[in-house]
Parts: structure tokens; sequence; C-alpha cells
């Protein structure tokens, strides 16, 4: 019934090639952890409920990982039915190869344009006025995760941002906490973008990755930023850096760690250990010091594939993951924010609520590093932020330069 009342669906708002019969689609994503594995089976239950086949192509071990090994696949002519990435450049290529099928008419037929906010996610979808992506949230990277326990058994009392995490510090140490838990690779990277957007401002950070503005890069603003980095680095030393992510969060979790700077998917792992926002733990977007989102988030791309029937599931796929149940359930499981505006989030937790409040705030709201700047700079950028915070003899003025190098160097 269900699927004859989608096909009924589809039908009215986009002309699809008419092939009968359920059909297996693998879709690839990275979202491995607890809170991201609850929140994408939302996704599969609703590509299911159609009378299709979710055939789950999870990629362990986070985006740096998950990224290359989809790119190849499709460059290879082993495509998946349908993957995760980010908003951006990323799939520039595969859709300048002619290799990425063209959703268009899906897109305008149900008027994604107006549906979806904020623009500039479905602006990363299109190349050449053609839509080529889904949106399916919006994710922000500039939040601080503490753990109020570990502040209140101690006398404590919670920080509110960074600066006090930091003046906290010592104290937390000496208690035997470790200040900042930090996961390997890519994490060393946001965090240090993070206390950027935090210390330097948005408008600098912009400037800096989209305009690649090298007086800035290398001016006061940005000298704050590493010399903060510098004096961050003995609270979250190279020998305590945990692999994942959300191992990092963990550790803030389990009370043995004071506070993590992580992304707002991070309130998925609070959310599976029945820990409750602004009661357990706060999250503070713009590390407390700048409130701010930025618009990053996650898209669905569908590779061309010669059989019809596969076409047909990946329309079926794309229009179910902007259908407001869809939106809801994923997200309220994510920590991210829906696409749509018209989704009842009377269940959204404290930390939604704050994000749709910045959300609201259009100024306070800035493009994601992916929108401004190609993958090869930004893991440069992420390299050196783990040699910099790794080795205590690299100075802030050698990390800048560095940095600025790289900022010089970054195909426009
Ligand atoms: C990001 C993605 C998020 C989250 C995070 C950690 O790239 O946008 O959805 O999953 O990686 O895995």
């Amino acid at each position: 019934m269900k699927m004859f009342k989608m096909a009924a669906v589809l039908a009215a708002s986009v002309a699809l090639p008419s092939v009968a019969g359920a059909t297996d689609l693998e879709v690839t994503h990275w979202w491995t952890s607890g809170g991201e594995a609850a929140a994408v089976a939302e996704f599969a239950k609703a590509f299911d409920a159609t009378g299709n086949k979710w055939v789950d192509g999870a990629i362990a071990g986070s985006g740096d990982v998950a990224r290359p090994i989809i790119i190849s696949r499709i460059m290879g002519g082993n495509p998946m039915g349908a993957t995760q990435l980010n908003p951006g450049k990323d799939a520039d290529e595969l859709i300048k190869a002619g290799l990425m099928q063209d959703i268009t008419d899906l897109a305008t037929k149900e008027d994604w344009a107006h549906l979806l906010r904020p623009k500039s996610q479905l602006d990363s979808c299109t190349v050449d006025g053609k839509v080529y992506c889904v949106p399916v949230n919006l994710h922000s990277g500039q939040w601080m995760w503490t753990n109020r326990k570990v502040f209140t058994d101690l006398g404590m009392t919670p920080p509110k941002d960074f600066n006090e995490l930091m003046a906290d510090a010592p104290a937390l140490q000496k208690a035997g906490i470790q200040p900042l838990s930090l996961a390997q690779g890519w994490p060393v990277g946001l965090l240090v973008q993070d206390i950027t957007v935090a210390l330097a401002g948005v408008d600098n950070f912009v400037k800096v990755y989209k305009d690649r503005d090298i007086g800035i890069a290398s001016g006061p603003e940005f000298t704050k930023v590493f010399e903060a980095v510098a004096a961050a680095r003995q609270y979250a030393p190279a020998d305590k850096m945990v692999p994942q992510w959300n191992e990092a969060i963990g550790l803030v979790i389990q009370g043995k760690a004071a506070a993590n700077i992580m992304g707002d998917w991070a309130g998925g792992e609070f959310q599976v250990a029945h820990m409750v926002a602004g009661k357990d733990y706060d999250c503070l977007p713009g590390l407390g010091i700048t409130p701010v989102l930025n618009t990053g988030g996650d898209v669905f791309y569908f590779p061309k594939s010669a059989d019809p029937k596969i076409t047909e599931a990946q329309l079926v796929l794309a229009h179910t993951l902007v259908t407001k149940e869809a939106q809801l359930a994923f997200n309220l499981k994510k920590g991210s924010l829906p696409m749509r505006a018209d989704v009842d989030l009377s269940a959204a937790n404290d930390c939604m609520k704050k994000g749709l409040q910045i959300l609201d705030h259009s100024t306070a709201v800035f493009p994601n590093d992916s929108q401004m700047m190609d993958r090869d700079s930004l893991n440069q950028i992420s390299d050196l932020m783990t040699e910099f915070m790794a080795n205590t003899d690299m100075t802030p003025a050698q990390a800048q330069a560095k940095f600025v190098d790289i900022i010089k160097n970054a195909p426009k």
C-alpha cells in the first residue's frame, strides 16, 4: 500500500522511468558511531518503506577514510547507488566527468529551492544550474561539549566558554581529569579552526579561507589564534589523543575528560548515552565565545547507472530524504538541523534549539570550509595543526608561517 502511495506521489511530481519492482540500492556513508548509526537507520527505514531496499554501505573511520574510497569507486566504474558526501567541492571532478545523475527535474518539481534552507546547501549541490545532490541536514562544527558533573563534583561551576575552560584547566588536571579530550587527524584541524572562528571572528576566518587574504592570515588576529592553540596544547597532549572523534566524546561522557570541541553530531552520542542537554552536559556554539553556525552538513549524490531500475530507485531515495518524516526522524537523532523549516521541532533538545536560534539570525551563519577551499589544502592545514599540537617545540610564529604558505598555494 505504502509503495503505491509513494509511486503516486512521485508520478504526480516528476516523470520517472516506468520500471516496476523493488530495487536494492547500495548507499555508502561514514556514519558508524552510536548516534550516527541510530540516525542513518531512520533514512534506511524510510527508504525501505517505499518498497525498495536500502543496502547499507557504511565505511568505518570518518570522512577522511570514506571520501577517497567513495570517489575512487565512482571513478573506477564501480558506483554505489547513492552516497553521502559533504556540501562543497568534493564531487566537482565526478560531475565534470559526467558520472553523477542530474536530479534537477525532481528538485524543480518539488521546489527544493523554497522548501530547503539555507540557500547555501542547495547551491552547493548545483553546478552550472543543474542539481546533483540532495542536502539532508545542516551540521555545524563549532561547538564545545562539557560534562557538568565533572565540574560540580570538584566544586567548580561548569564553564560558559573556552576561555573559562582554559582557566579551569590547571585545577582539572590536578584532580586527574583531562581538561580537553582530542582525537587524531581532522578533529585537530577542527579544534584549531573553531578556536580561529571564536577568537579571530567569522569575518576574518572567511576572508582567509574564501578570499585568501594573506594580510589577515599573517596578521595579529591569527597570531592570537596560534598563541591560544599553543597554550591549549598541554591540556590535550599528543599521547592522550584517541583515534576517533566519538572516542574523544566518550571520554567526556564517562567523565574522564571535562570537555571536547566537536561538531554538533557529537550531540547524537550524548543522546545514545541518555544524557540530557542543559542538565548533564552543555553544548556551547562558537565555543561559547562567538555563537555561530556554519553551513556544513551532509548531502547525497547519485552516481549514474546504466540500469533504469537503479535510476528510478535513486529518485525515490532523493525524494524520501527530504520528506518531513525522514527529515525529522533523522535530524533529531543526528544532532543536526533539518533542511526544512516546516517540520515539527517540539521534540528538539537544548542544543538543537540553540542552533535554530542562530540559524534565524543569519549574520551568524557562515560557509563551511569545504565550501570555500579544496579538500587537499584543507588536509594540509589539518596535518599542520596536528604537527603543531603534538610538537611543543614548534612556535606559534612557525606554525603561522606554514599556514600562510598553504593559504597562498590553495587553488582558487
Ligand atoms: C562529517 C559529517 C557529519 C559527521 C562527522 C563525523 O563529515 O558531516 O555528519 O558524521 O563527519 O563522522
